[in-house]
């Protein structure tokens, strides 16, 4: 497509909309009334350049950028970002430039932990700092203004591949993560956050992928539209339609969610870009083909933007046809040209050219990648305390397993710009001699795939592995799942360990020695019987660069554990979903499972974490100040080692006129205690946003009665609410 020559230029006065100190509404008003039906269906149509063989990609070398609103997945760097962009601004009619959006998930250069491993820090500040260096990066490096991120879904089902890019099971815990991770992105004001997927796209039937979802009023409030709405407060310019359906529509398509919803409830008044093709393929789920209605329907739910499809390019047939009226056309366009003009896209259209060099990962970032990845891992067991270890007592250490010498299981699926090279990554092999500067340190992979189907070659490997291991005091065991196994198109119908990995734990067992468990993962895995022979294991999720780092400091004691489950291990797969804000089942006392029966529960339960030290909690006190209440608790480090502890706030509505889950968590607080420290912690309670509930038409209702407030499930206290 030849881009069209810039007349406003020529007209000599500059426009209404090109003055950056005119209000943006009048801005958005002058330019609006000067395009024509075509350039405002460019305007909604995200392309690409270079990559995926969709209808509207163009390759590198052509010399002609699309006319569009916006270019995703671009990684043809800054220069040639700013030769197309230069096209846009400078060689179109009206010289709008380009949003540039990617899927900045967990880092650009600098690899924070996956958003999942986040969530299990409870720090949700470390997100916030980590997704504003995320932006700094894009945008110098690659000129990226737009992240596809944070992703905010609710997962219940750890099958689904893409619990990875969530922060976990919790409403609210997600909540505070999607405002941290927009409040990062958008800080310095030339990136805007895409919080996406909206809504419901987890409930996924059997955690397949892009699979059917079946969720009711009552689900969607309670559990799937919060984090979107605390993105929403904290001030996201874009959200993403998900794939899925709900009520008998998709999502693109669907106005009771898009508009009454997300705009009239919730208030967002950015714009919505539909998922990678979703609009054109709702078809496939038995609605309608046509592209003509596809492209009606959806503006007029509220999807503003089309991504990969091309489908706006409809517009002025679907205007000419009577189905779409010009005033949803005008009010999509104006949404998109109000995050531009926010942004400063029009005055600051061109990104930073930086040199190599300058691109490099900066001091500050590093730091945070190793702060960020000591909080996020999660000591699952340590019988005997064998951990920490002291390095003083320890001669050989053997690492075995396929990431025991590998840098990509830490880096995570979506690495933007980070490659599995040295600059960007460590191993855990490679950085344990510094830890362990007497001991002698072996090495072996164990097997020779990773996957869940076995390979040629495993058994031998296999066999070197026990050989190796013999020579040695400790095992190291470095097992889990490759950041391929988890993400998008990655579900799994078990999730338990490739079978090359328990051949090899079995065989390491039978030497009797300890054996320490790494887990790198994306997901919940379900490991019961090999998790007998380890005396020790650390989830280390894929924590990042400095991951590596971080797990050897948290062995020598360097660093006490702290991170938390942000989700349920379940048993093994039979027993999904599972999740701890259930509600509640009318025989408690009866068994879930008649095959399970001396193990009700989850394996691992949400909010389970062990630590060097042992933290007390004293009495829960609940009292009445002024319209709100206030909770104290005492909490003490009754260990040896200094440490941090978050302290969980869970509250039972016991009886209510509608049914409720048995807890829910409404705040939580990570607090740092010295070896024999206390701590008071208070807790405000405020009775509108923490007692009421959702009916399943939206309204919140607070009714007075009785709760049950408690610490980390620790201690807890009942109290009253009357108004
Ligand atoms: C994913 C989105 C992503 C988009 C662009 C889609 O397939 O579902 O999360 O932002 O691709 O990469």
């Amino acid at each position: 497509m030849k881009a069209k020559t810039n007349n406003t230029k020529k007209q000599g006065k500059t426009p209404l909309y090109k003055n950056p100190n005119a209000p943006i509404e009048e801005r958005v008003k002058d330019l609006i009334s000067r395009m024509t039906i075509e350039e405002k269906a460019d305007q909604l149509c995200q392309d690409t350049i270079g990559v995926d063989p969709n209808p509207d990609n163009y390759s590198l070398d052509n010399p002609y950028c699309p006319t569009c609103g916006s270019v995703y997945q671009f990684m043809g760097g800054s220069r040639n970002r700013n030769k197309f962009q230069r096209q846009a601004v400078e060689e179109t009619r009206l010289g709008i430039p380009l949003l540039w959006a990617i899927d900045v998930i967990h880092g650009w250069r600098t690899m924070f932990p996956v958003s999942l491993a986040q969530a299990a820090s409870f720090n949700p500040s470390l997100t916030e700092k980590s997704q504003r260096i995320a932006a700094r990066e894009c945008w110098q490096d690659g000129g990226i203004d737009w992240c596809l991120g944070p992703m905010v879904e609710v997962g219940h089902d750890p099958r689904w591949g893409r619990n990875v890019e969530g922060y976990g099971e919790d409403p609210y815990t997600a909540s505070c993560f999607a405002a941290a991770a927009v409040r990062g992105f958008q800080k310095d004001g030339r990136v805007a956050a895409c919080v996406k997927h909206f809504v419901g796209y987890s409930a996924c039937e059997g955690g397949r992928d892009y699979s059917y979802t079946e969720f009711s009023s009552r689900a969607l409030r309670e559990w799937y539209l919060p984090p979107f709405a605390a993105g929403v407060e904290a001030g996201a310019y874009t959200m993403m339609s998900s794939f899925n359906e709900w009520d008998g529509k998709p999502i693109p398509a669907n106005r009771a969610l898009l508009t009454d919803e997300l705009r009239t409830r919730m208030g967002f008044s950015g714009f919505v870009v539909s998922d990678c093709g979703a609009l054109h393929r709702m078809g496939n789920m038995g609605y309608t083909s046509d592209p003509i209605e596809q492209t009606s329907e959806a503006l007029y739910a509220g999807n503003e933007m089309a991504m990969g499809d091309g489908l706006y390019r409809n517009i002025p047939e679907a205007v000419a046809s009577g189905k779409l009226s010009m005033e949803t056309v005008d009010e999509a366009v104006a949404r998109v040209l109000r995050v531009k003009f926010k942004l400063g896209c029009f005055e600051n259209p061109y990104a930073p050219e930086l040199t190599r060099e300058e691109t490099c990962i900066l001091p500050d970032a590093d730091d945070l990648s190793l702060k960020f990845a000591r909080e996020t891992m999660v000591l699952l067991k340590n019988d005997n305390k064998l951990l920490p270890l002291d390095p003083a007592k320890v001669n050989s250490i053997a690492f075995i397993g396929p990431s025991a010498d590998e840098i990509h299981p830490h880096l995570g699926q979506w690495r933007a710009a980070a490659e599995p090279t040295p600059e960007y990554g460590e191993t855990l092999y490679g950085v344990a001699q510094k830890f362990f500067p007497k001991a002698t340190l072996s090495f072996a992979r164990g097997c020779a795939g990773w996957d869940y189907r076995p390979a040629p070659g495993d058994a031998e490997e296999c066999e070197k592995a026990v050989e190796v291991a013999k020579s040695a005091d400790i095992i190291m065991l470095c097992f889990g799942e490759l950041p391929w196994m988890a993400g998008e198109i990655k579900s799994r119908r078990d999730i338990c360990l490739p079978p090359a990995q328990r051949e090899l734990i079995k065989a390491l067992s039978a030497l009797g020695k300890p054996i320490i468990g790494l887990c790198c993962s994306g997901r919940a895995l379900a490991f019961q019987e090999e998790l007998k022979s380890m005396d020790a294991l650390l989830w280390l999720w894929q924590s990042g660069r400095r991951a590596p780092t971080a797990a050897m400091e948290i062995l020598v004691g360097k660093v006490n554990p702290s991170g938390k489950l942000p989700i349920t291990f379940p048993r093994s797969v039979g027993q999904i979903p599972i999740y701890y804000n259930c509600h509640g089942k009318i025989t408690p006392e009866a068994h879930d499972y008649q095959d399970l029966q001396d193990e009700d529960g989850p394996w691992f339960p949400f909010g389970y974490g062990l630590a060097y030290s042992t933290y007390k909690y004293g009495k829960v006190n609940v009292k009445r100040v002024g319209k709100g209440l206030e909770a104290s608790v005492t909490v003490k480090n009754a260990g040896k080692f200094a440490g941090k502890e978050t302290i969980i706030w869970y509250l039972s509505d016991v009886e209510a006129k509608f049914t409720q889950p048995i807890r829910k968590v409404i705040a939580f607080e990570k607090v740092m205690l010295k070896a024999g420290e206390t701590k008071e912690i208070i807790l405000k309670i405020d009775p509108k946003r923490d007692l009421a509930y959702s009916l399943p038409n939206g309204i919140q209702i607070l009714e007075p009665g009785k709760f049950i407030l408690s610490a980390s499930l620790q201690s807890e206290a009942d109290f009253w609410y009357e108004e």
